[in-house]
């Protein structure tokens, strides 16, 4: 399986899929185009809607036999077309949660005849009962000042008090704006901190990862840092190729004890970016 496995196909995903066996596979992230007309350098955010429906179905059921009975499959969509895509999913999986991200877009006037949208809906699907998922791995851990609170004897050496607690459905990260340090050239990446968190959950270490829509790669550097195997598709060459740079710094050496964190501030990034020119310009001198 080395020739599939930390691998990004350049090719439509309804082509390639076939080259991964049966029951192979702990994860699908998918994050498919959403129908809103967005330019990814072709067509395919621009179909009908009935079309995008058919569409969507078609790759769905081609995705689906590739998941072991542990696995789980996720999926990025918003309000317009999540009722319909999620009940067609519901007739094959098992719907485990609706995740509503919040992606705390701030405040600016915004329509005037509708209420803003400010989210997208992850509907959470699993094969069987006995699917994976780690709970304790992405609990959030309580602040000092909310543990100190909580001192009733009822709550004193709760697991949950001392480790964290459940993320539930509801999940407010900021969305990648253009100032963000992980920023790509793409229109509609999305946070490490989100791939992170369904990984983290639904995905053991050295389990393979399954992203049918790469975009940027942000599954590819999210399975890099958590250690886990990727195999992903784009047919937008670009996109490959912007891919291939980001896991070449991911991966490169003089990287992998900083890998850029978000929301620390921007120093830690200029940091990062001074070390990078101190070690090529020591690493030229010693030639
Ligand atoms: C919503 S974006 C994915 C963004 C990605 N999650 C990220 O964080 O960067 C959808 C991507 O799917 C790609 N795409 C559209 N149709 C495809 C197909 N049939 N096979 C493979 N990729 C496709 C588009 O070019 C686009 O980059």
């Amino acid at each position: 399986m080395e020739e599939i496995l930390n691998k990004i196909f350049n090719e439509d995903v309804l082509k390639g899929i076939s080259k991964i066996p049966d029951n192979f596979v702990d994860l699908v992230v998918a994050d498919p185009p959403y129908c809103l007309g967005k330019d990814y350098g072709n067509n395919s955010d621009k179909l009908k809607p009935e079309d995008y429906i058919k569409w969507s179905k078609k790759w769905i059921d081609a995705v689906i036999p590739k998941i072991k009975n542990t696995g789980s499959f996720y999926i990025f969509l918003t309000w317009q077309h999540s009722p319909e895509i999620f009940s067609y999913i519901k007739t094959k999986l098992i719907m485990i949660n609706e995740i509503i991200w919040d992606r705390k877009v701030p405040s600016m006037g915004g329509s005037t005849r509708k209420f803003s949208s400010v989210h997208d809906n992850i509907g959470f699907f699993v094969k069987t009962k006995d699917y994976y998922f780690d709970i304790d791995a992405v609990r959030i851990p309580y602040d000092a000042e909310t543990k100190k609170a909580r001192t009733r004897s009822i709550f004193v050496g709760k697991k949950w008090l001392e480790i964290g607690y459940n993320p539930k459905d509801l999940w407010s990260v900021t969305r990648i704006h253009a100032e963000d340090p992980e920023r790509e050239t793409h229109p509609t990446q999305k946070p490490l901190e989100i791939v992170e968190r369904i990984i983290n959950a639904s995905c053991p270490e050295q389990g393979v990862v399954v992203d049918p829509f790469m975009g940027s790669g942000t599954t590819a550097i999210a399975c890099i840092k958590l250690k886990r195997n990727y195999i992903g598709f784009e047919i937008n060459s670009n996109y490959c190729e912007m891919i291939e740079e980001r896991i070449n710094k991911a991966t490169n050496p003089l990287f992998l004890f900083i890998i850029p964190e978000r929301n620390n501030g921007g120093n830690e990034q200029q940091d990062l970016f001074d070390y990078e020119e101190l070690v090529t310009k020591y690493l030229s001198e010693v030639k």
